[in-house]
């Protein structure tokens, strides 16, 4: 059987099984959004608790209205402008909506992606995928189809081959489902450029916003020990007697470390993030130090990912 055999990948939806498939910003792990047991099966194998909503995989614009029962302008600037792309939209459900794939809340998260495989089988399929990061709970989201394949091989009835994800972290998510929209987590679609297309300014993160698996203190984490660290705290000698990984933006001389370049662009480096994190993290270092990166809005997305894979200082 070919890798991408999408007739095959439709037909285990259809009869309730999981599909993992590449998009722009991580691989998904897709089950039916219709059928209650097939969305169940995604908490098991991720090992997933049950109030964490799951993001409904859309194939057009227009389907956000078969998913949400009110689809304000603001919903329809954002998607003509981004969509397909890195971006989720958080809006009152349907009806028939189950409760299993929202988390119990009344909203639900919709994105239609930018990846011709993810298309394709979202065309073919006809309805949407429930669709979240193809990883086990708080680890490091895959960007390539060998890494689903490491983080759960056995728990998937097909890995749909997509390349190397050309984003390389997690979508923009906004609220739309109250007056004032609000970001939820960072993305590489940035609150300025979603600002500018509402024209209007945008919230704060309320304190009680729903259950968001990616605001979990701990998160894209790897199995090592990590530590995000300023330039100036290198060079005062900080970096341990340890075995270390360095993670930098630019070249710097430390005694037991290894050093991994990174680019010096948010773009290329949110790229390359997660594939660096899970290769260095099989190297056997006693400690990952990733170098503090620029405070500027371009950085938001990658500061939030580092900031969650280490302690922070
Ligand atoms: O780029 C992405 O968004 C990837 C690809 C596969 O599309 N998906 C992804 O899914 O990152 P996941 O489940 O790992 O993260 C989805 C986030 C979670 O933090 C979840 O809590 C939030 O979306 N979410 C989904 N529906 C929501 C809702 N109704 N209200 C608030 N947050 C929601
Ligand atoms: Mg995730």
């Amino acid at each position: 059987m070919l890798k991408n055999d999408i007739h095959h990948a439709v037909e285990i939806l259809r009869r309730g099984g999981l599909v993992a498939f590449p998009t722009e910003t991580v691989y998904g792990l897709g089950a039916d959004a219709s059928n209650p047991e097939a969305v169940d099966k995604i908490f098991q194998a991720k090992n997933r608790p049950r109030n964490h909503p799951l993001i409904v995989h859309i194939g057009s614009r227009e389907d956000l209205f078969a998913w949400s029962s009110s689809v304000p302008p603001m919903a329809l600037l954002l998607a003509e402008a981004f969509w397909p792309g890195p971006l989720t939209l958080i809006l009152k459900k349907a009806p028939h909506v189950s409760l299993g794939v929202t988390g119990g809340q009344n909203t639900i998260g919709l994105r239609m992606p930018n990846h011709p495989v993810a298309l394709e089988l979202l065309r073919e399929f006809g309805s949407g995928i429930a669709g979240p990061s193809a990883n086990r709970f708080q680890r490091i989201s895959p960007t390539s189809r060998e890494a689903v394949i490491e983080e759960l091989e056995n728990a998937i009835d097909l890995v749909l081959e997509g390349g190397d994800c050309q984003v390389g972290v997690e979508s923009t998510i906004v609220d739309v489902s109250t007056k004032i929209p609000v970001i939820l987590r960072p993305g590489i679609i940035t609150a300025d450029e979603i600002s500018e297309v509402l024209g209007m300014p945008l919230g704060d993160k309320k304190i009680n916003s729903p259950k968001v698996s990616g605001s979990h203190r701990v998160h894209y984490a790897p199995k090592t020990k990590t530590i995000v660290m300023s330039r100036a705290e290198m060079e005062n000698g900080l970096v341990a007697e340890k075995k270390t990984a360095l993670l930098l933006l630019s070249a710097l001389n430390v005694e037991n470390a290894s050093v991994f370049m990174m680019p010096n662009n948010a773009k290329a480096y949110a790229k390359v993030l997660y594939h660096t994190l899970r290769d260095v993290d099989k190297k056997g270092f006693e400690q990952i130090v990733i170098e503090s990166l620029p405070l500027n809005s371009e950085w938001e997305a990658v500061r939030d990912r580092v900031g969650r894979a280490g302690v922070c200082c």
